[in-house]
């Protein structure tokens, strides 16, 4: 699997020291507030499962799979709900932990969608960051790195449902898309 990688852009002590950095911070700013943590699936898996250990005050978890609606190029941003929270978020802090924010449609629906179901707070943390990309205007809270407008795998981020495995983040080398 890993001599199919061309590039790593981001490696795993780099990915492991910035969830400390981050950790840190989120620690500081829910304290006593016991937040409610929506991991994305199935991309945010990897960095919610480290980020939640270098929160250092009580939180809950919960998770949430969606997807985009046909087509892309409709800008609507509505996404089909595939499984929804367990948890109600009426009165809650919630952060959503997301691995990427591309063209911002789904994490922009999200939001809105907490905030009507009247959520405290709504808070944004993503691992990676392709400002490029954007149809909507969407300004994460918290992000770790910022990428440019390239695929990357790894780290919970698939081709065709592979390479989520990676400890790190990278670029496919070209012949594995053609076969
Ligand atoms: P938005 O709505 O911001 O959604 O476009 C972001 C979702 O798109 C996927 N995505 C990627 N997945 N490598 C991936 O493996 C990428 O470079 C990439 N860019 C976007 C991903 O599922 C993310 O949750
Ligand atoms: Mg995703």
């Amino acid at each position: 699997m890993r001599d199919e990688i061309k590039e790593i852009l981001i490696t795993e002590e780099e990915i492991q020291r910035k969830i400390v950095e981050i950790g840190k911070g989120l620690t500081e700013e829910y304290k006593g507030r016991f937040p409610l943590v929506v991991g994305v699936l199935k991309g945010s898996l990897p960095f919610m499962g480290d980020l939640i250990q270098r929160i250092d005050t009580h939180i809950e978890l919960d998770v949430m799979d969606v997807s985009s609606y046909g087509n892309e190029t409709v800008s609507s941003g509505e996404v089909k709900i595939v499984k929804d929270l367990n948890t109600s978020v009426e009165g809650r802090d919630v952060l959503i932990v997301e691995d990427i924010i591309d063209s911002g449609l789904t994490l922009s629906y999200l939001v809105k969608l907490f905030h009507y179901r009247k959520a405290k707070s709504v808070k944004l943390v993503t691992l990676l960051d392709k400002p490029e990309g954007r149809k909507v205007e969407l300004v994460p809270d918290i992000v770790g790195f910022t990428v440019p407008d390239e695929f990357v795998v790894g780290y919970g981020l698939d081709y065709a449902e592979r390479y989520r495995n990676l400890p790190y983040i990278g670029i496919l080398k070209p012949e594995v898309y053609n076969g």
